[in-house]
């Protein structure tokens, strides 16, 4: 009863907001091709709006529905991705285009993430097959999510890609300090797949870093570290590395979705291929992960010796609602007007200005 409101709500706001884009940039193939699944995803869940919950096929049909919308949308993020690289390739970007399409995407993303947070809920918990793997989970969602668990099955997985990848891969020393409760492990109601993703991320940057930077060193590898901690209101995790970090001009566009230091990995489809970086998605997506419960993901850098990376999520399930969206006036307003003009002092970026307002004053 909730879902069939509350998608084709989500779908249609996210449909609007994507025709504020600047017109070049819709008219690119992959774009249409999205909007097209977005479209033919909104009315199909129309038909479900009257339909009534007494008859027993209803719940079925739905739930069908459901998983052809999520197959329907598996390719969204890249495939989104392209049509921006197209955009790009043939119109270039200015500044305000970029910052347009940053604000975008992450509203759009969050918009995805949250959508398909909902289908994965009802279909967990709808569908007849249990979850056996692990029959305590409420959907995806585990009422005692181990963090150091979820930290180590994180590592495990990025150490196997970039041993593919380099032939070593550094070592993990994990830290725990529970200030709430100084004999139990630190445990969240949480999304195990979200958090996972966050670190496995997270661990990809710092293996990365570390390898490139040190791996000629004869006395091996720097570990990376991981360090969890439960307080009052927040749940912390810091991954910190060696790997000679980044100088703090470039720090927020590591968040841009337009930005990688690593070659553009190619997609040739074959399923065991994932590259271990290059689509710059790692960081703007994992903080977005990280935001959609209320928390966030920053990063410390001391550059030329390495960088802190702090997941930061709500310790209280009461805290943890969805942050999401909304489709408004000032969203409106966002797209159409200009940038504002620099309201502080920048004599490196415009000496021409700088001039041209000290003559006039
Ligand atoms: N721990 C780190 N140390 C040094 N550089 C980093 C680290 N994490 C991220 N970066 C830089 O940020 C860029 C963007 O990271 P990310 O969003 O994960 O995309 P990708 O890994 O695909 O390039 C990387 O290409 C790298 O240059
Ligand atoms: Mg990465």
């Amino acid at each position: 009863m909730f879902l069939r409101k509350e998608l084709p709500v989500r779908l249609a706001n996210t449909m609007r907001e994507i025709t504020l884009l600047p017109h070049n940039l819709l008219n690119q193939p992959s774009v249409q091709l999205v909007q097209s699944w977005y479209s033919q995803s909104f009315e199909e869940l129309l038909d479900y709006e009257n339909r009534s919950p007494e008859d027993p096929h209803t719940l079925n049909d739905f739930l069908d529905i459901l998983l052809r919308i999520r197959n329907r949308h598996n390719d969204v993020v890249p495939t989104v991705a392209q049509g921006v690289i197209e955009y790009k390739e043939k119109f270039g970007f200015d500044p305000f285009i970029s910052s347009n399409v940053q604000y975008f995407l992450d509203r759009f993303y969050t918009s995805r993430i949250s959508f398909r947070m909902l289908i994965n809920q009802h279909t967990l918990l709808f569908s007849d097959d249990i979850n056996h793997a692990h029959p305590k989970h409420i959907g995806g969602i585990d009422p005692n999510c181990n963090v150091v668990g979820v930290v180590q099955d994180a590592y495990e997985t990025a150490k196997m890609l970039c041993e593919q990848y380099y032939m070593m891969a550094p070592e993990l020393i994990i830290q725990e300090i529970n200030v709430k409760n100084s004999n139990r492990p630190i445990q969240v109601v949480y999304v195990p797949s979200h958090l996972f993703h966050m670190l496995f991320e997270l661990f990809k940057n710092s293996m990365r870093a570390t390898v490139e930077l040190h791996e000629n060193n004869t006395e091996g590898l720097p570990p990376v570290k991981a360090l969890v901690t439960l307080g009052q209101e927040d749940l912390s995790i810091k991954i910190s590395d060696w790997g000679g970090g980044v100088p703090l001009r470039k720090i927020d566009r590591l968040f841009n979705y337009m930005y990688s230091t690593a070659p553009t990995p190619t997609l040739n489809g074959s399923e065991n291929a994932a590259p271990l970086a290059g689509f710059g998605y790692g960081l703007p997506i994992s903080r977005l992960y990280a935001r959609y419960f209320q928390g966030d993901l920053l990063l410390y850098s001391m550059e030329g010796v390495g960088t802190h990376a702090i997941i930061y999520l709500k310790a209280l399930s009461s805290e943890s609602y969805e942050r999401l969206p909304v489709y408004n006036q000032s969203v409106w307003r966002h797209y159409q007007l200009g940038p504002e003009a620099d309201d502080w002092s920048n004599p490196s970026r415009d000496p021409q200005d700088a001039s041209t307002f000290k003559a006039n004053t």
